[in-house]
């Protein structure tokens, strides 16, 4: 039997998928890297934009020609299009055999074994979130975990509570929980042991964990401080709960990466006020400068989103006018994109598409004109790189990150995936960093 797993979305999505994925490892099935030739597809959904939940609807029409054809093929529907579409998307289309939620994953062996006798199965309640810390994660499941490359993902927390006026999240994820520090540590332990040299701590808004009197501080240090770590990082911080506390602790622990991500959205107070973002401009700008201060090196990366309800040519600028003087290294910018049951859907989408694909050109425009500087200004420099993966196309190179998150291609047969090396840049290429090898 073989089984794909498609994943769109963010990496708490990832992460779901190969939790899904060691499941299925369990239950026999061998991993294939497309829905040709799988006799299970599980499509793990993302609906924070209009684009990405129509890319799933469109696979499931090719899922549907294929089975025409494979009469037994099974097919599944999970993540956020399902905690949000579930019913809907069971009757409208026949192909779906199983429909299931974010926090049903773990039960997927029990609903595979429902569908195997026939029924089409939905799930998508959510578990109990009254308690504020759990263990989300079944202790027992740990020994089966595995490792796509030198990185470990772990969930800290799920849901969230911010209710950003645009964003679906809390709908589809669910309120915030916070995992208990121990569960954390002890996933932690397990995955350096089955040779993790990074770990990546998720959540949708990951810094707003909270255990008792522990923090999110309290839980980067005490995760950084386990023997075997190399490299800590983290993802999705926000703005607001992001303290020149934690940057004192970036700056001081070495094994934290100067690596982060913050969301800015948009550099309007105007607008960030209507996006229920709880900061102002001056504010980020001020994290922002203290970051700078203590961390010269930090790779800074942003989300900005143009065209949210009422955004004035002035208004917009101000987005640029932040994104130039933060001259981040690198920005995910997105189509303001109206979704069901938000608060925004009902302050109207009054932003016409060419306006909103003229600004979001020019921050693309403004963004890559300030990486390649700041990837021009890299040649010379010194770097640590974690070699993540070969290159896809290019024979004998090999591709990792530096310490603050750049991407660093090396032409060097003898490094391994996993391996630190110390490298030179010696050149720019077009969306990255070319080096050599120093030792
Ligand atoms: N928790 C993260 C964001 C998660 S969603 C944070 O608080 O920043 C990832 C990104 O998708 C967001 O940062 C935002 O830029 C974008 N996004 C979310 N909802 C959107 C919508 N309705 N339209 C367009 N972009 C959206
Ligand atoms: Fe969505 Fe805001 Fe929560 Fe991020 S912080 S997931 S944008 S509601
Ligand atoms: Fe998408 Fe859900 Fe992640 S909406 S961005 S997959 S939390």
């Amino acid at each position: 039997m073989k089984a794909f797993v498609q994943t769109f979305g963010c990496q708490m999505n990832e992460h779901d998928s190969l939790r899904m994925k060691e499941m299925l490892d369990q239950l026999g099935y061998e991993r294939v890297p497309s829905a040709e030739g799988a006799d299970l597809v599980i499509l793990n959904t993302c609906s924070v934009r209009d684009l990405p939940e129509h890319k799933v609807y469109s696979q499931v029409g090719r899922l549907a020609q294929q089975k025409a054809q494979q009469p037994n093929l099974v097919v599944a529907v999970a993540g956020c299009v399902a905690q949000q579409e579930g019913k809907t998307i069971l009757k409208r289309y026949k192909v779906v055999d199983l429909v299931f939620g974010p926090d049903q994953i773990f039960s997927l062996p029990e609903m595979l074994a429902e569908v195997a006798q026939g029924k089409r199965v939905l799930r998508t309640a959510w578990l109990p979130r009254d308690k504020k810390i759990q263990n989300f994660i079944p202790t027992e499941e740990l020994d089966h975990f595995t490792l796509e490359g030198p990185t470990g993902n772990i969930a800290i927390t799920k849901g969230c509570d911010n209710f950003c006026t645009f964003c679906i999240v809390p709908t589809t994820r669910g309120r915030l929980v916070s995992r208990e520090p121990e569960n954390i540590l002890a996933e932690a332990k397990t995955l350096l042991q089955k040779g993790a040299k990074e770990l990546w701590l998720l959540g949708q808004n990951v810094n707003a964990y909270q255990a008792g009197e522990a923090g999110f501080g309290e839980l980067l240090a005490q995760v950084a401080a386990l023997p075997g770590l190399m490299r800590l990082r983290f993802s999705s911080p926000h703005p607001n709960d992001w303290t020149n506390r934690l940057t004192d602790l970036m700056a001081a622990n070495p094994v934290i990466c100067p690596a982060l991500h913050l969301p800015l959205q948009a550099g309007s107070d105007r607008i960030l006020k209507a996006m229920h973002r709880d900061h102002n401009q001056a504010q980020f700008l001020d994290k922002v400068a203290y970051l700078k201060d203590k961390i010269p090196q930090i790779g800074l990366s942003s989300d900005i989103m143009v065209g949210f309800p009422g955004e004035s040519e002035a208004n917009f600028q101000d987005t640029l006018k932040v994104m130039q003087l933060v001259r981040f290294h690198q920005v995910y910018a997105f189509k303001y994109s109206p979704r069901p049951g938000t608060k925004a859907k009902a302050m109207g989408d009054d932003i016409s598409e060419t306006e909103k694909a003229s600004r979001l050109e020019q921050v693309l425009n403004l963004h890559e004109r300030i990486r390649s500087e700041v990837l021009q200004a890299e040649v010379g420099n010194r770097h640590e790189v974690l070699i993540d993966a070969a290159h896809p196309r290019e024979q004998g190179v090999m591709t990792g990150r530096s310490a603050n998150y750049l991407p660093v291609a090396l032409q060097d047969a003898q490094a391994e995936i996993g391996d630190l090396v110390q490298v030179r840049i010696t050149e720019r290429r077009p969306h990255s960093l070319q080096g050599v090898r120093l030792d």
